[in-house]
């Protein structure tokens, strides 16, 4: 039945689309909505974690100063770093935290500072489960969705009973009313790159045989859950936003693969999602790749995710966003033209540069300076290699 309705609505978009063409480009500097978000353009930071905040996840001032500078230069949405939303869950240190209501009086004062330069803001919400490069949190209990061993950190979790999924849930949505409470505009689900609600959509990982397994709807159910468990406690003036792969990057038939996540996004969608960011890549394969290319050196190269975030695009009604590579404005200009897709998501050179939205404002032809080399990802404070060496040599 779904698939009827959503091939005749890909053919009456199409005629649309070119008719709409025609008479109302859409554009990146303009205004949008989505729900309660008010956007001032298109682009919108992507999750960095900076490894910043204190060892409990609180933020320090060192980590508020560089959401502020960023909030200063021009991008229409920032999504913070992952947050824990159970403590006894840390995927990585110096990530932020929300697991308890004390966290609540310095979000505000987060928050406060992002919204003074005009910039909305969504904290990302994750559980990294058997996904952990914390040293303390190797030998915990930690859920997936079977007892599988990952094949990077060696750690087996516990496969989660009811009572755990509905524990996670719960953490989940308190951890987003507190986002609320904070005055955040939105919430972004991490259910990609490996992670737990990732693993629920990764065949290798998801043995069950229950209704948490098997088929795509039932992989997916935990997302449909948070989602609806996250709705029902915020209301409807919450956007609440999630970023998913649309394949896994693993071998055949271990892998969520793009028919299946085209699934996942209408059944977000159904959910009461208001917004997804595709993304890619199961990090637990052990194949040593991730949703942050390198190399980037050829503009063939550039927004990577195009194709397969373009057709999950069509098959929603929901926005979704470009994430990956996008280093062209003008580029970005054109997709937004042609395609279904509405937003697009930026992380690496916006710690190169954090102005560079406000730099394309002046000149869309600016290229920026990043030049993918994740150097960024390092042991310790994320930061951007090249600017620090510019820097070290305008002083010297
Ligand atoms: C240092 C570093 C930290 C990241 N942290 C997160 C994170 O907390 N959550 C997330 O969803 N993605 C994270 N990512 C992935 C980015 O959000 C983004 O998907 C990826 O860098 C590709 O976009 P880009 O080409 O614009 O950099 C991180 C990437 C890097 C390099």
């Amino acid at each position: 039945m779904y698939e009827i309705y959503y091939f005749y609505r890909t053919i009456f978009r199409s005629i649309f689309a070119l008719q709409f063409k025609i008479t109302c480009d859409m554009k990146i500097f303009e205004k949008s909505s989505v729900r309660n978000l008010e956007l001032k353009n298109r682009i919108v930071r992507s999750a960095l974690w900076m490894c910043m905040a204190d060892k409990d996840g609180h933020i320090t001032p060192q980590l508020s100063n560089v959401y502020e500078n960023l909030s200063k230069g021009g991008v229409g949405l920032i999504i913070t770093g992952y947050a824990m939303v159970d403590p006894n869950d840390r995927p990585n240190p110096g990530m932020m935290g929300v697991y308890d209501d004390s966290f609540i009086d310095e979000h505000k004062q987060f928050v406060s500072k992002i919204h003074a330069n005009n910039t909305a803001v969504a904290l990302q919400l994750a559980y990294g489960g058997s996904q952990t490069n914390h040293p303390d949190f190797q030998d915990k209990v930690l859920f997936g969705p079977s007892a599988v061993t990952n094949r990077v950190t060696n750690i087996t979790p516990k496969e989660m009973s009811k009572e755990d999924i509905n524990h996670l849930i719960d953490s989940f949505a308190r951890a987003a009313v507190r986002a609320q409470k904070a005055g955040y505009d939105a919430v972004e689900l991490h259910a990609a790159h490996g992670y737990l609600l990732s693993q629920f959509l990764t065949p290798y990982c998801n043995r069950r045989q229950d209704e948490y397994g098997g088929g795509i709807h039932n992989r997916a159910r935990i997302i449909y859950e948070v989602v609806a468990e996250i709705r029902k406690r915020t209301g409807d003036d919450f956007t609440i936003m999630v970023k998913m792969n649309h394949d896994d990057y693993m071998d055949a038939g271990e892998g969520l693969e793009l028919d299946e996540a085209v699934e996942v996004a209408r059944g977000l969608e159904r959910a009461g999602v208001d917004m997804i960011e595709i993304s890619a890549v199961n990090e637990t394969s052990g194949k040593g790749v991730g949703p942050a290319r390198t190399k980037i050196h050829k503009s063939e190269l550039q927004s990577y995710f195009l194709e397969p975030t373009s057709r999950i695009a069509d098959s929603v009604n929901i926005p979704v966003i470009l994430m990956g590579g996008n280093r062209d404005f003008n580029r970005l200009q054109s997709i937004l033209e042609s395609s279904a897709i509405r937003y697009f998501s930026i992380a690496r050179p916006l710690l190169c540069e954090p102005d560079l939205v406000n730099k394309w404002h002046e000149k869309p032809e600016y290229k920026p300076l990043c030049v993918s080399c994740n150097g960024c990802y390092r042991k310790g404070e994320v930061g951007c290699v090249l600017q620090e060496k510019r820097m070290q040599k305008a002083k010297n």
